[in-house]
């Protein structure tokens, strides 16, 4: 349970509130049922297709093609790909048109919130066979991405002079993931799934304006998303294990978010004037997508009721409710 002393900075009292208030229309338990135990929740769940963009070259340097570019499709297992062209312009203002590829992959249905994702993490394949351990096998990876890109927030606001309540919180939030991810990865097990390793592209320093845009999208929407909906899930899972990870990982997720907000605080003061409102437009664009994202996925039933993600409709919802404070 926390208390004031896990605290470094003052609580930021709308946005907990609004949290609560949302919680608030959780179905409680014995509304959605918890009569029957059954094997573990573990069956087969629909996929779909999705996918992720490459500029890698085949391996003797050329440009892929339609009949070639699985080849360069090696990330993630994939079973289809498309090529494309994009000018790109170089420092000496020379054009030429440089090739990308499409390439699709099964994923599993039924994503929760993506919390703090560092940059230039590697998309990985969930090794599972029902929906339930590729859900949390999914969650633990994220939230084990999730530990590089606190300690990296940790780093940066020290180089650029943040107080040092901000520092420590960030620190103890990296360590709190750790944490997190353990937790997931205990669920993931029960349910026949391996976690798939992290891997991020080695960071290089940026200015202070894109450490905020990355705050914005990762942490203001993502983080404060990710608290209310695991506050959602530690009310409403049938799985008591579950209830019992998910609310002590929920408390954590409302002091992460409150840290993101912090930081925007301090920092927003720190950037040009003309600046802030292109922070403003990014934090709203975040949303904007997360709420496509939402609006287009309705996750399994097996998830909705064993793991208490909320519908697509109770998503939506607590989508709305969250709009007073980030867009
Ligand atoms: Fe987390
Ligand atoms: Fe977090």
């Amino acid at each position: 349970m926390a208390n004031d002393k896990d605290h470094l900075f003052p609580r930021n009292l709308l946005l907990r509130q609004t949290v609560a208030r949302l919680l608030f229309a959780a179905p409680v338990l014995s509304v959605i049922g918890c009569a029957e135990e059954e094997d573990g929740g573990c069956i087969p769940y629909d996929a779909y297709e999705g996918r992720y963009d490459t500029y890698d070259r085949l391996p003797d340097g050329g440009a892929p093609n339609d009949l070639n570019c699985l080849e360069v499709c090696t990330k993630i297992t994939s079973h289809r790909c498309q090529t494309h062209s994009v000018p790109t312009t170089h420092p000496d203002g020379g054009e030429t048109l440089e090739p990308y590829t499409n390439c699709y992959t099964t994923v599993p249905a039924g994503c929760a919130s993506d919390g703090r994702r560092p940059e230039g993490l590697q998309a990985a394949r969930m090794e599972a066979r029902c929906a339930l351990g590729s859900h949390f096998a999914r969650m633990a990876w994220l939230e084990a991405a999730s530990v590089p890109a606190f300690l990296r927030l940790a780093e940066e606001l020290k180089a650029h002079g943040a107080p040092a309540e901000l520092i420590r919180a960030a620190r103890r939030s990296a360590g709190e993931e750790v944490r997190h991810t353990r937790a997931a990865r205990a669920l993931a097990r029960r349910h026949g799934a391996t976690v798939p390793a992290v891997e991020v592209a080695p960071f290089s320093s940026r200015s202070l304006e894109a450490l905020l845009w990355e705050n914005a999208k990762e942490g203001c929407v993502g983080e404060t998303y990710g608290a209310l909906v695991a506050g959602w899930q530690a009310r409403t899972a049938r799985d008591a294990q579950v209830r019992e990870a998910l609310s002590r990982i929920a408390e954590d997720e409302l002091r992460h978010a409150e840290l993101s907000w912090a930081v925007e605080a301090w920092a927003t003061e720190r950037l040009a004037p003309d600046a802030r409102p292109r922070l403003r437009e990014a934090r709203r664009d975040a949303f904007h997508d997360l709420e496509r994202r939402v609006a287009r996925e309705e996750p399994d039933a097996v998830l909705v009721q064993e793991a208490g993600l909320p519908s697509r409709d109770a998503a939506l919802h607590l989508l709305q409710g969250l709009q007073v404070l980030i867009a």
